[in-house]
């Protein structure tokens, strides 16, 4: 098929070159002219594992190319997938629906042919029904221009395989265009479905909550094994043997139950006060306010991590703070809302002098946060360090040898904001280490 995916951001490089993966011939719309060369020499702007050797294979085969002309699209195009961004409003909890309100104003008005449009956007519920409205207003081809939405539910670090492989495919359509919509999104994702995934239709105010109420859940997930490893901090248990226990539930389950410090990330932080605002908005603001702590249990996070560097150092003034990971989560480079990030500039902000080291994030922190220290690798970070924090697990840091990095730290002294290292080999190795919400006695839980 012919398909434009609107938007190279994560979300639509990522789909777009699956698709073409998938034998469609794609074009990649954005309108950052620098990306686009990137991405036409097979060059992915930003690390996901995997995704610059697919784009760069769709590339030279032919059957992925970009352009920054939304005419371009509305001639080659049958299908187009709006994959725009979506972010939080400056000063406010609602999500920003611009970028998508000027995909449909640019592009509607020269699609003069039947196409199926398709919302992947994580958007505001009721912004679907609007945009229908307005597409078949704008469009010469009028009524047989359809929209659906189709939310993603990709996870940076593993976002070839949840597009290519998804738990689900949700299609949520009008109910007089349902059928042209269904019919498009099977003939798309044929070879998906082929494999047996799920494949839910329902109408379009339910496809934009099911993706904002599963960011929801997910986000109150790590926010309720937070709040319980506070418990555990106060009362001396230990919160990784309590996740591991409530998680053979299988009511429960195991995922998303590591606590540590917290969510961050382009999506969960925003998702859950954009969920919050349109619930406001609709008069069911009550429903949502348990959100709130959601999200003050998550950035408290931050501060206690902090506070936690400051107690076991007497004072943050003067401190050599070696901080491995600023990403918000491993395998990926995005800094966005990183808690990782925000502890390394509280840390230095109050008077520590801060080395940070990740393995793939360095750049975009330094655009954020100049005034930072940097380092290319753990032993420079850590290289006379009083303390260090580990706050992104990333799996180099889980493979330190402890006994390795002793010799170049000033002090030994360890913070696991992620509950990723083993407590016992790196206090057998003479390491004070502390966990979040694994006890304060260095003798609990025989660690
Ligand atoms: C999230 C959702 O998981 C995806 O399903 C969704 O498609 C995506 O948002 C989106 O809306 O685009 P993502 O932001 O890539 O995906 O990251 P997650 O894997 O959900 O992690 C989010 C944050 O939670 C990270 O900072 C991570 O470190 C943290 N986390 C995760 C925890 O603190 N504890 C856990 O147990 C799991």
């Amino acid at each position: 098929m012919k398909i434009a995916v609107l938007g190279m951001g994560y979300l639509g490089v990522t789909h777009a070159a699956c698709m073409a993966s998938l034998g469609h011939e794609v074009l990649g719309v954005d309108i950052d002219d620098e990306k686009l060369a990137k991405l036409s020499s097979g060059e992915v702007p930003f690390f996901e594992p995997g995704l610059d050797a697919l784009t760069e294979q769709m590339v030279r085969a032919g059957r992925l190319r970009f352009s920054s002309s939304y005419r371009d699209a509305a001639d080659f195009a049958d299908v187009h997938f709006i994959a725009v961004g979506t972010p939080q409003k400056r000063g406010e909890f609602a999500a920003d629906v611009s970028a998508i309100d000027s995909v449909i104003e640019e592009l509607a008005p020269m699609l003069t042919r039947a196409v199926v449009l398709f919302g992947k956007s994580t958007a505001p519920v009721g912004t679907a029904e609007r945009l229908r409205v307005r597409a078949q207003e704008l469009a010469p081809a009028g009524a047989d221009v359809e929209l659906a939405w189709n939310p993603e539910f990709l996870r940076e670090g593993h976002a070839i395989k949840d597009t290519l492989e998804p738990d689900r495919l949700v299609l949520g359509a009008a109910r007089d265009g349902a059928g042209r919509a269904i019919a498009v999104a099977k003939e798309v994702y044929s070879s998906i479905l082929e494999k047996g995934i799920p494949f839910l239709t329902v109408d379009l105010a339910t496809a934009e909550l099911v993706k904002i109420s599963a960011n929801a859940f997910l986000a109150t997930k790590i926010s309720f094994i937070n709040a319980i490893a506070e418990v555990c901090e106060a009362a001396g248990a230990d919160v990784v043997q309590l996740a591991d226990a409530l998680g053979y539930d299988q009511r429960i389950g195991r995922a998303f139950l590591n606590a540590g410090l917290g969510f961050g990330g382009g999506c969960l932080p925003k998702d859950i006060r954009a969920f919050m605002a349109r619930a406001g908005e609709l008069g069911a603001d009550q429903a949502l306010t348990f959100l709130r702590e959601v999200d003050a249990i998550n950035m408290r996070r931050r501060s206690q991590m902090v506070e936690l560097t400051r107690e076991v150092c007497g004072s943050l003034l003067g401190v050599r703070v070696a901080v491995l990971g600023a990403a918000f989560k491993p395998d990926s480079d995005d800094v966005r809302d990183s808690p990782a990030l925000n502890v390394a500039g509280q840390l230095q902000l109050q008077g520590a002098a801060v080395n940070v080291y990740d393995p793939k994030a360095t750049d975009n922190c330094r655009k954020i946060f100049p005034t930072l220290g940097y380092s290319a690798s753990v032993v420079d970070a850590c290289d006379r360090a009083d303390i260090v924090l580990v706050l992104t697990e990333w799996q180099e840091f889980r493979d330190i040898e402890p006994s390795e990095l002793a010799s170049i730290v000033a002090h030994k002294r360890i913070l696991d904001g992620r509950n990723c290292l083993d407590p016992q080999q790196w206090r057998a190795s003479g390491w004070l280490y502390r966990g979040f919400g694994r006890g304060r006695s260095e003798s609990s839980n025989g660690f």
